[in-house]
């Protein structure tokens, strides 16, 4: 059934406690003219996490939006009843359980990383549960809802869902790509992502542009590389004011990614497939990525959100829309006014990748209207991201039976077939700790 245009929509935050919460409420605010939103709802399973980043949105929507009606919930019932829209951006583990996903490939030389390699199989190994979850709780209470998901890891989620729950109406999206093309865009002396019309192809946090043109057809392509060769993503002319200084090597690695196909452009994630040893060299296995968010990130939305419940108001704060959160709103407005905009999805291949698995689940332009989406069809790839592509779906498709399965066997050889592992006895080594860590989370495995 289409989703029909309503005056105004009710929306659930699912994973209401994270550090994203505040950016992405503000920008359903700031977003009203275009996307009416009439009930926003925060629902997560830790409700001390949430009650402090709750208690912060509460008092900013009663001072700006007092029209807009506001409340959170860890019940299932009040939070998932007659909405719309689930925004699902849940932390199966929290950070704790990143922190682990990042240190324990490290202590066997094997990078540690939130979504790739042996750290991102186990963090889909906990997410899937979670995801599905909440999947099932919008289709009990509100079943036709759509449900946004830009959970992670992405891809190893998007084929849960493909295999365990076919018909749900559940779109899965990342915003690498879209934070990428604003840096193209701007790169090429035009304003953001909506500037470029684009071919694109692969995984999620694995695929390469091999067509980017202006909104009157012309070729973009030549800028860019010129900028690539010189600074890969970063440089003059590329806004990187926002990004940390780790977010900003891996944008100036994308020089040496690029190198290797210089007719695409790649996605900055493959650095960790591509280069896994200079990654390893670079990172102090006592202080990841993890550190510095709980550092930065979590450090300062939390600490605005005590500050502002102490006060009781959100005034004086500085407090902005998170303008990387715009796609949220750009899609749900896409499925409830049948906008028929572009985005790039996480979804089952279908042949929009011709020489490819048709049940792989493949990050591509899609138009999306009041009844879901239609693929762009990408036409074939070249045979070195066509290796590389079949070789991590296998990754994605032997961790998703695994879990199914609760196989040992298939998550060694999931853990194995990564790019980023050395050998079978590195990843049984790599995955043995895993297990133990993940005790809590996983399935028992057999
Ligand atoms: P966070 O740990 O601050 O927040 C996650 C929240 O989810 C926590 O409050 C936690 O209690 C809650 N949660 C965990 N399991 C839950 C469950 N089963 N039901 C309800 N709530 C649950 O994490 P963060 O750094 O703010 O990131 C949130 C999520 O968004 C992560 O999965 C992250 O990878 C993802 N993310 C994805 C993209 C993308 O491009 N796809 C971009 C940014 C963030
Ligand atoms: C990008 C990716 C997300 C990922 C995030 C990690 O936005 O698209 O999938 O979760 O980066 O950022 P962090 O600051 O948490 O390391
Ligand atoms: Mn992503």
């Amino acid at each position: 059934m289409p989703l029909m245009a309503k005056q105004s929509y009710a929306v659930t935050i699912a994973g209401g406690g994270s550090t994203y919460t505040p950016g992405v409420v503000l920008m359903l605010l700031q977003e009203r003219e275009r996307f009416p939103v009439g009930r926003i709802m925060l629902y997560d399973n830790d409700a001390k996490r949430q009650e402090t980043i709750a208690a912060a949105c509460a008092i900013y929507v009663r001072e700006n939006a007092p029209d807009v009606t506001f409340g959170y919930t860890t019940d299932p019932e009040v939070a998932f009843t007659g909405i719309d829209f689930v925004l699902a951006q849940i932390r199966v583990g929290k950070y704790a359980m990143r922190d682990r996903d990042e240190k324990i490939p490290l202590k066997y030389g094997v990078l540690g990383q939130e979504t790739c390699g042996p750290g991102g199989i186990a963090y889909g190994l906990r997410s899937i549960g979670g995801v599905l979850e909440v999947l099932d709780y919008m289709e009990k209470y509100s079943p036709d809802a759509w449900m946004l998901n830009y959970s992670n890891p992405a891809a190893i989620v998007a084929e849960a869902t493909r295999r365990l729950r076919p018909h749900s109406r559940i779109i899965n999206i990342c915003d690498m790509p879209i934070a990428l093309m604003d840096v193209m865009a701007t790169m090429c002396g035009l304003h953001d992502h909506h500037d470029l019309v684009v071919g694109y192809y692969g995984l999620n946090h694995f695929g390469w542009w091999w067509k980017i043109e202006d909104v009157q057809g012309r070729d973009l392509m030549p800028t860019i590389r010129t900028h690539m060769a010189q600074n890969g993503f970063a440089g003059e002319g590329s806004d990187m004011a926002f990004v940390d200084d780790s977010w900003l090597q891996t944008f100036k690695k994308a020089k040496d990614v690029w190198a290797l196909d210089p007719d695409t452009i790649p996605n900055t994630y493959l650095k960790y497939y591509l280069y896994p040893d200079d990654v390893v060299r670079h990172t102090d296995p006592m202080h990841t990525r993890t550190d510095e968010v709980r550092e930065g990130r979590e450090r300062s939305v939390f600490g605005t959100a005590r500050q502002i419940v102490e006060k009781g108001t959100a005034e004086g704060f500085g407090l902005k829309a998170d303008a990387h959160s715009e796609y949220i709103v750009d899609l749900a407005r896409a499925l409830a006014e049948n906008t028929r905009e572009r985005f790039m999805l996480i979804v089952p291949n279908e042949g929009a990748v011709e020489n490819f698995d048709r049940t792989a689940m493949v990050e591509v332009p899609c138009v999306v209207g009041s009844t879901g989406y239609e693929r762009v069809c990408q036409g074939t790839v070249p045979q070195f991201q066509k290796g590389m592509m079949e070789q991590q779906v296998s990754v994605e498709k032997l961790a998703v039976s695994a879990w199914i399965d609760h196989s040992y066997q298939e998550l060694w050889q999931a853990m194995t077939l990564s790019k980023t592992v050395p050998s079978a006895s590195v990843a049984k080594r790599v995955l043995d700790d895993l297990v133990e860590a993940n005790k809590e989370f996983w399935p028992e495995l057999r």
